[in-house]
């Protein structure tokens, strides 16, 4: 009888067995794949562990705070917080490839991984939340040809050179799996629920170029989508939903004013592994509500729509 009980016991003596007495850098991205991974590991070699938790940014409103609060002060992980906004987003400059920008955030990551070892007197081992589903879909999609979609991988495409061998305990695991597991190690059940978060965040919410302004709009605009689905009682059925902010700009009327400012779309959808999914049907009440807030209450957005594309043959992601 399998159980995640058994599951926890056996890959916590493969952690060991393949980490040795050598010390292990997790990269935390906020998400619930990393911070199970870090429990995890955290449980099977204790403080050979440091985690490392890269403000790149791209994150959502309040969420570094989060995860530093949920490590540092609820786990008692020890937990490096890289401030390391200006590197990335410096780096990402007049980028609108998602596929370099995929490889850009991942080659930071490297880097900033790479110095905090140094720090610490070197670490042999990088550990991420790798899932299953990354494995697959940055190998084929599923069904069709052998063709990259996206360069999926938790830090957003690993660079080959790099000097740290790879731990990934989730890696035979799928979502729902990932949060049995989180629940037996005792994670907060908020937590655990939360929606998938990408590793290079909402640099890949920003088709076209980034910028300071965007982003900030963007995490208004996200905000009060994710507030309104909380109040709604929607926020547990969906798998996962956020808002885009679009580079294209539309004229408008405001007051007795004439805007012209970025459209955003909104995304949610359901799904049971994050391979295949379907556009949510919200009514259209609470549409208009979302719509009514972002325009009302965030500057540089006029115009809102709403995403009816299921995967395939859309992505979840528009990047
Ligand atoms: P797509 O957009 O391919 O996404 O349908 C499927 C799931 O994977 C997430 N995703 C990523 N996660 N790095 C990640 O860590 C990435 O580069 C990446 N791209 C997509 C996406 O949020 C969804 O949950």
């Amino acid at each position: 009888d399998w159980t995640m009980g058994t599951y926890r016991e056996e890959a916590i003596a493969k952690i060991r067995e393949q980490v040795g007495t050598e010390k292990v850098i997790c990269g935390l991205s906020g998400g619930v794949d990393s911070s199970v991974a870090a429990v995890l590991i955290h449980e099977a070699i204790g403080d050979q562990l440091t985690c490392v938790f890269v403000d790149h940014g791209l994150m959502r409103l309040g969420e570094g705070e989060e995860v530093v609060r949920l490590f540092r002060d609820h786990y008692n992980i020890p937990l490096v917080h890289v401030e390391a906004q200006d590197l990335f987003i410096g780096a990402l400059e007049g980028v609108d490839d998602p596929e370099v920008k995929r490889k850009t955030i991942g080659r930071l990551f490297i880097d900033v991984f790479e110095a905090e070892a140094k720090k610490i007197g070197g670490a042999a081992f990088l550990a991420q939340g790798t899932l299953y589903p990354d494995v697959i879909e940055s190998v084929s999609f599923s069904g069709g040809p052998s063709v990259t979609i996206k360069s999926h991988h938790n830090v957003g495409g690993l660079p080959e050179r790099m000097n740290m061998r790879l731990v990934e305990p989730l890696r035979e695991l799928f979502k729902d799996e990932v949060r049995l597991l989180g629940k037996e190690l005792g994670l907060p059940e908020a937590f655990v629920g939360r929606h998938p978060f990408p590793g290079p965040g909402l640099a890949i919410r920003c088709p076209g170029i980034i910028t300071r302004e965007k982003l900030e709009a963007l995490r208004k605009a996200d905000a009060i989508y994710l507030d309104e689905i909380r109040q709604a009682g929607l926020y547990d059925t969906i798998w996962q939903a956020f808002a885009v902010i679009l580079p294209v700009k539309t004229v408008g009327v405001m007051g007795d004013g004439r805007t012209y400012d970025h459209v955003c779309a909104l995304r949610a959808v359901t799904s049971v592994d994050g391979m295949t999914a379907d556009f949510y049907p919200f009514d259209m009440a609470f549409l208009g509500r979302v719509a009514t807030r972002i325009i009302n209450e965030v500057k540089g957005i006029n115009r809102v729509t709403y995403d009816i594309t299921s995967k395939p043959p859309g992505t979840i992601e528009w990047e």
